[in-house]
């Protein structure tokens, strides 16, 4: 053995003690019970050269579809939102305790599965293509492939991992409020036909065109959730019928893969009956609203805490010094009859279930009109609020 070999084999076995036992993270985020890090399947190659980019920008000649669909999506202003600027006040202070996850650093290099560091530079670029494709030790961008012949020419150096498909790409920064743990709870995450995960509803297949004039299939890096009014559409099921002055409601979360609405505590869905008693006037009344409560609305408590509970209410109608009497009632998923709910206080629908309203209207009430409405905060004006369902009755 030449002391070249040797002094090799010495600095290979001093760097393996560097990467275990000095870069090695503290106690509970190195995969330890209380953190959720994963082995993932490195590259069977990796490259020499650095790689010659240093900000998303720089993809954008090549991947021009990618590169403008990310630049409209929430991922690319998770720093620079207003509503985010806002809740974080500038990301100072304590706000900085939310830079992780709205100004991350790569996932390949914080740890897969873990939750990510903050970079203080693109400030603009906030959840960028180097946050989720970057491979820093490899030089390569990486993809669950299969790559193309031209791959091989490309200065970003793409290498293929399965890991890149894996739930674990997102879950560091979206199961914070158990987004994945309700996926996993709902008739979706059972293997066979009906499979269907975070990327399949929010990375749906496009097709673009390639330089050759043909067609290539991708996956759209707009993400479209709860700013996209067609998927806010498929989310509930609404059906209605009235006898005399009884009026029955259901609203099933037929289309989402976790709770309706999702995890951020913002969001809300209410149920209003607009009444009209042919006096011209339409008396318009908040029926339900399901919600995950702010943190400090104490008051707040789900009255439906268990599958098949249920609970009486009288809304009132002050201009009609009228009141509507309302009995809900929570029916499980055919899938999950026992659903566990994470946040005593909310009122979200689980996937599958169901909400069934027996409502009877005031005296005099000639005409129902049903409407679902989806807000992206509790306080938002129905000008600014998206329609989910509308029916009027009798038709
Ligand atoms: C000079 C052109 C060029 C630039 C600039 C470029 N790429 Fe690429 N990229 C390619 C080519 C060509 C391929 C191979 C496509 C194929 O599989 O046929 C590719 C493949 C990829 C893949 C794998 C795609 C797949 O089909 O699974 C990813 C991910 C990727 N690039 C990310 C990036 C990112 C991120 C940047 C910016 C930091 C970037 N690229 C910049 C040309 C480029
Ligand atoms: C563990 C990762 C993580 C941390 C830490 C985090 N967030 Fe988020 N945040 C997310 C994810 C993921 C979403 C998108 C999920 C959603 O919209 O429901 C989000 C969404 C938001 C939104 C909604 C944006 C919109 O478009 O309406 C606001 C506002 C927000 N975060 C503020 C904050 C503030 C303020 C902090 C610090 C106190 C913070 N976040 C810390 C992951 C995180
Ligand atoms: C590094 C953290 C991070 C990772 C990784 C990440 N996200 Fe996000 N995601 C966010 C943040 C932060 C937001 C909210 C940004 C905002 O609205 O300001 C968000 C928003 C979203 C939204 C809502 C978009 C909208 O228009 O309302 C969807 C859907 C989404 N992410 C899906 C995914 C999926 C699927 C993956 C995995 C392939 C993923 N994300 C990976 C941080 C992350
Ligand atoms: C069967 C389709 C489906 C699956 C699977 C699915 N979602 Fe969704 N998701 C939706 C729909 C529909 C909405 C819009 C309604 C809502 O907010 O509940 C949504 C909304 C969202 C939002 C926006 C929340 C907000 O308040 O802005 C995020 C973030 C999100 N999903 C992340 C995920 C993640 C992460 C997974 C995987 C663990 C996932 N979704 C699985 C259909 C799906
Ligand atoms: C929130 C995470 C996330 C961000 C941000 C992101 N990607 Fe992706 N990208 C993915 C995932 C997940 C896939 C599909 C994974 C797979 O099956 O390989 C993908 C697929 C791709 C592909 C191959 C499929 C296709 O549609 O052509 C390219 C190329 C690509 N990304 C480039 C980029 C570029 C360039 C950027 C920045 C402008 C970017 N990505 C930002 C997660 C992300």
């Amino acid at each position: 053995m030449t002391t070249k070999l040797i002094g090799l084999l010495v600095l290979v076995g001093a760097s393996t003690f560097f990467v275990m036992h000095v870069m090695s993270p503290p106690d509970g985020t190195d995969g330890g019970p209380g953190a959720d890090a994963q082995e993932w399947e490195p590259p069977g190659r990796s490259y020499r050269d650095p790689l010659p980019f240093s900000k998303s920008e720089d993809c954008k000649g090549c991947h021009p579809d990618v590169w403008s669909e990310w630049y409209d999506s929430h991922h690319r202003i998770a720093y620079t939102n207003p509503e985010v600027q806002k809740l974080s006040t500038g990301f100072q202070g304590k706000g900085l305790d939310c830079l992780p996850c709205h100004l991350s650093r790569p996932m390949f290099e914080t740890g897969f599965g873990v939750r990510p560091l903050e970079r203080l530079t693109r400030r603009e670029d906030g959840v960028d293509c180097f946050t989720c494709h970057y491979w820093p030790e490899g030089n390569a961008m990486l993809t669950s492939g299969p790559l193309g012949g031209a791959a091989s020419q490309a200065p970003c150096q793409p290498a293929v991992t399965p890991s890149m498909a894996s739930l674990q790409l997102c879950a560091p920064c979206h199961n914070q409020h158990k987004v994945h743990e309700d996926w996993k709870e709902t008739r979706f995450a059972v293997k066979g036909d009906g499979f269907k995960d975070c990327n399949d509803c929010h990375m749906p297949t496009v097709e673009r065109p390639n330089a050759a004039g043909g067609i290539r299939r991708g996956r759209s890096h707009r993400f479209p959730a709860a700013h996209d009014p067609g998927v806010l559409r498929e989310a509930a099921a609404v059906t209605q019928s009235l006898s005399a002055r009884s009026l029955f409601v259901t609203v099933h979360n037929s289309g989402v893969g976790h709770n309706l609405p999702s995890d951020e505590r913002h969001r809300a869905v209410d149920l209003h009956l607009v009444l009209d008693t042919g006096d011209g006037r339409p008396y318009d009344v908040r029926i339900e609203r399901w919600r995950n409560p702010y943190r400090d609305e104490f008051e707040a408590v789900n009255p439906l805490p268990n599958p098949g509970d249920a609970y009486e209410k009288t809304v009132t109608v002050p201009e009609l010094l009228a009141d509507v009497g309302v009995r809900v009632k929570r029916v499980p998923a055919p899938h999950r009859p026992n659903r566990k709910v994470w946040y005593p206080a909310s009122t979200q629908i689980p996937a599958g279930e169901k909400r069934e309203l027996s409502i009877t209207l005031p005296d005099g009430v000639k005409a129902v009109t049903v409407r679902l409405w989806y807000r992206t905060n509790p306080f938002q004006p129905d000008k600014d609020a998206v329609l989910l369902h509308e029916k009027t009755l009798p038709e």
